[in-house]
């Protein structure tokens, strides 16, 4: 057994998860894109982390790799099961990994095209119940009824196909389905952002109602300011594949210790007709995560970049109670925190 804090659910421990670049006829490895690079955060029973970034930065890669979903490089995923016990989801074999995975499901972020058009909602929602050999027969439709009630919807329905149902409907059957198998954890990736906002309202209370009632954490990934500061207890930003400052969410909006925070809470929201919500967009490049600036990743961006900050990449430094920022001069930079978020 693994040893972690009592009060935490889960803690990611230097998690990089580098993509090969292969070239040419013989698929040679000629780089990497460091999608996750050394990243490290907790998350504690009942609490909702928000991480936020600019498209691009690995809030996606991060997400999967904690579930395995994705086969991270290197890193440790300290996770307490349902029984308590401490495992460290890097290590498992594929039997025990499959039997984790119902205490962490993953919530995904576009509800028109993650549920299977020619599944009837039973299957779908029942799904992970049967590949897990959990329940069947009555037995199983009635928990899939039950299922559904939970989550707003009409358990008449069960029959009916995807397409029978509104986007927000869709999304709700989502989570139906990552509730099957009584998860713990779930990391809900961009899991409101295709929806109409008055939509994602209604998305955002039904998780938050879930969390109190089935005692859940989340990781929610959210490219949404808006979104984040309204349903984290504490929030993560990360900038091309590292984490550059956590803290508490009022800490975090009120008075950020990291000048790339600052910007993201300073950029006025594009609208994104891709996704419904909003898209954060800041002056200058974001740095290519396979071939990043040297030194400090944001100091091409930073206006307060200084010589240091071009060869030396700063490590994360406490600059407050549970406040952590990656940058040389954290702590001692007037930063202006959110205004009219
Ligand atoms: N399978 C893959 N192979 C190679 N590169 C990848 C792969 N998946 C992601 N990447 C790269 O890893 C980086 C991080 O991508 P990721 O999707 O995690 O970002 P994100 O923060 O979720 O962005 P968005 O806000 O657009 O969803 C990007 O540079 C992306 O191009
Ligand atoms: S280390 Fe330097 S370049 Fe990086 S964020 Fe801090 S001041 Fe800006
Ligand atoms: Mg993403």
């Amino acid at each position: 057994m693994t040893d972690m804090s009592a009060q935490l659910v889960l803690d990611v421990q230097a998690m990089k998860k580098y993509f090969p670049i292969k070239k040419g006829f013989l698929q040679k490895t000629v780089g990497y894109v460091k999608a996750v690079d050394d990243v490290q955060f907790h998350i504690r029973p009942g609490e909702t982390f928000g991480l936020v970034g600019e498209s691009g930065c690995g809030k996606t890669t991060l997400g999967r790799c904690i579930l395995r979903a994705i086969e991270p490089s290197s890193g440790s995923v300290l996770f307490r099961d349902r029984e308590g016990r401490v495992r460290d989801v890097m290590q498992l074999e594929a039997g025990d990994l499959r039997a984790i995975r119902r205490d962490m499901q993953l919530i995904f972020q576009d509800p028109y095209s993650s549920l299977n058009p020619r599944m009837t909602v039973l299957n779908i929602i029942a799904e992970p119940l049967v590949c897990n050999g959990m329940l069947h027969g009555a037995e199983l439709k009635e928990r899939v009824a039950h299922l559904m009630e939970l989550v707003g919807l009409n358990s008449r329905h069960l029959e009916r196909y995807p397409h029978a149902f509104s986007g927000g409907q869709r999304q709700r059957i989502g989570i139906a389905r990552a509730l099957a198998t009584e998860p713990k954890f779930i990391v809900c990736d961009e899991a409101v952002s295709a929806l109409d906002v008055s939509v994602q309202a209604q998305i955002i209370n039904l998780l938050q109602d879930l969390q109190e009632k089935l005692g859940l954490s989340y990781l929610f990934i959210s490219h949404d300011l808006g979104v984040i500061q309204h349903i984290s207890n504490r929030v993560g930003v990360m900038y091309v594949g590292k984490m550059v400052e956590t803290a508490t969410t009022q800490t975090l909006f009120a008075s950020p210790q990291h000048p790339y925070t600052e910007a993201l809470l300073s950029a006025k929201p594009v609208p994104d007709p891709r996704r419904k919500s909003n898209r954060i967009i800041l002056s200058g490049e974001v740095a290519n995560p396979a071939n990043p600036p040297s030194g400090c990743y944001f100091h091409p961006r930073c206006p307060y970049a200084k010589d240091k900050c071009k060869t030396e990449a700063p490590g994360m430094r406490q600059v407050g109670d549970g406040h952590f920022a990656a940058c040389h001069f954290a702590g001692e930079l007037k930063l202006k925190g959110a205004s009219g978020l």
